[in-house]
């Protein structure tokens, strides 16, 4: 297996780092570096209307970014790829924009799983506020896969959407989102169907015509690129029946001095000046991760280290309590855990002083955590770069933790 940490410059310029947060957000490889520097050197200028052969190019970049997007995840059309700024704006760009164009009204009812991340529960709750929508729940299986009976049960005649994650941030539970999508269908196929693919984007790749999603939101910077660029993905028809919540100069066909008309896609959900050079840390992203065999090298590395850090942890089961699944199957290098009558954020700080990054908290999954009871969780997350020697520091920190506090 390749080196990986080699292509990451974090990991020469901190040779002691075990970095283990990656669910929170990744590293960069140089690949992604020099490319941004490059095209900031070379190519930058504002897009749109230009006229001169710079902001040419700067805008060839621009959409070359939207055309690996479309590939990576099989859409049929780049304009269907809407940058934003991050999945909790691209999901408040798109249940505002439901709103104003009359696709959600009062008792629609709206449904997501208890797993959520506030970003997929928060902007539904702003608008039950705002127009009376109702929300409920899906529950979860005890190996916190998605009940898809409960989901059945729950598709009564007035849901409207469903929203769902496609990996859990916190149990890394895979939802079986293709039988989800087949299930919804059959019952109506009018219910909007949402993907969060967030948590998943950087463990496999989607093909979202297979998968019939409606909309769906893309993370950049767990996924490589830098933050501040996500991708609202949407069916090219129901895109041009959205009335954009935002509009600014570039989402705008004419203006006169009491009336405006919004422009067609793509530009229609992305007012302003774009984030040209994010986009391009998300293309060269791409390309970094097609230079390693698209998927194929990150599946096999995580299978084989998820199995290694279930091995660790089942010497730590009585010890330690895992929220997740304990198999290897149906999960992503994601892994949350709490020690009985500990403080998950002492943990977390002792880790630091030892140099592992891992993070304490709710991970802004407040729902999920009162289901367990729980009030504090550390997690512990991978990336490709991540090796057994990682996992061994961890596992033996935490063993010398436990024993310090009498565990
Ligand atoms: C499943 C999931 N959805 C949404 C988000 C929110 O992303 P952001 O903070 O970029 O808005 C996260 C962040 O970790 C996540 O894991």
């Amino acid at each position: 297996m390749k080196d990986f940490k080699s292509d990451f410059p974090i990991f020469k310029n901190n040779p002691w780092l075990v970095f283990l947060d990656n669910a929170a957000s990744v590293q960069k490889p140089s690949y992604v570096i020099e490319g941004i520097k490059h095209f900031l050197e070379n190519d930058y200028a504002n897009i749109h209307r230009w006229a001169y052969n710079l902001s040419e190019r700067s805008e060839i970049f621009f959409e070359e970014s939207k055309k690996i997007i479309k590939e990576f995840i099989l859409a049929k059309y780049s304009s269907e790829i809407n940058f934003t700024y991050n999945s909790t704006y691209a999901m408040n760009l798109l249940t505002l924009s439901l709103k104003r164009s009359g696709k959600l009204k009062k008792w629609d009812k709206v449904l997501v799983s208890i797993v959520e991340h506030h970003a997929n529960i928060v902007p539904w709750l702003i608008l039950k506020e705002e127009i009376w929508i109702e929300i409920d729940y899906i529950n979860v299986k005890a190996d916190y896969s998605l009940d898809l009976n409960d989901l059945k049960k729950k598709l009564t005649p007035d849901v409207k959407l469903v929203s769902l994650t496609y990996a859990s941030n916190v149990t890394g539970q895979v939802f079986d989102l293709i039988w989800a999508s087949k299930i919804i269908r059959e019952k109506n196929p009018n219910i909007i169907f949402v993907v969060d693919w967030s948590q998943a984007v950087p463990n496999f790749q989607v093909d979202v015509v297979a998968l019939d999603c409606d909309f769906m939101v893309i993370t950049g910077h767990k996924v490589m690129a830098e933050t501040g660029i996500w991708v609202l993905y949407g069916k090219k028809e129901l895109l041009k029946e959205l009335t954009p919540w935002v509009g600014w100069w570039w989402a705008i066909n004419w203006v006169r001095k009491q009336e405006y008309m919004p422009s067609g896609l793509p530009h229609r959900f992305e007012p302003g000046t774009p984030n040209i050079v994010w986009a391009v840390s998300f293309l060269r992203a791409l390309e970094y991760i097609r230079s390693i065999w698209w998927y194929d090298t990150i599946v096999k590395n995580e299978e084989k280290l998820i199995k290694y850090v279930l091995e660790k942890y089942s010497k730590l089961e009585n010890r330690v309590n895992i929220i997740g699944s304990k198999t290897w199957e149906s999960r992503i290098w994601v892994f949350t855990f709490e020690i009985p009558g500990i403080n998950s954020s002492d943990v977390a700080e002792y880790m630091a002083e030892n140099n592992i990054c891992v993070r304490a908290g709710q991970h802004c999954t407040e729902p999920l955590m009162d289901m367990c009871n729980l009030k504090s969780t550390f997690r512990m997350s991978l990336y490709l770069y991540n090796t057994k020697e990682d996992i061994d520091k961890f596992f033996s920190v935490l063993e010398e933790y436990l024993i310090k506090n009498n565990k």
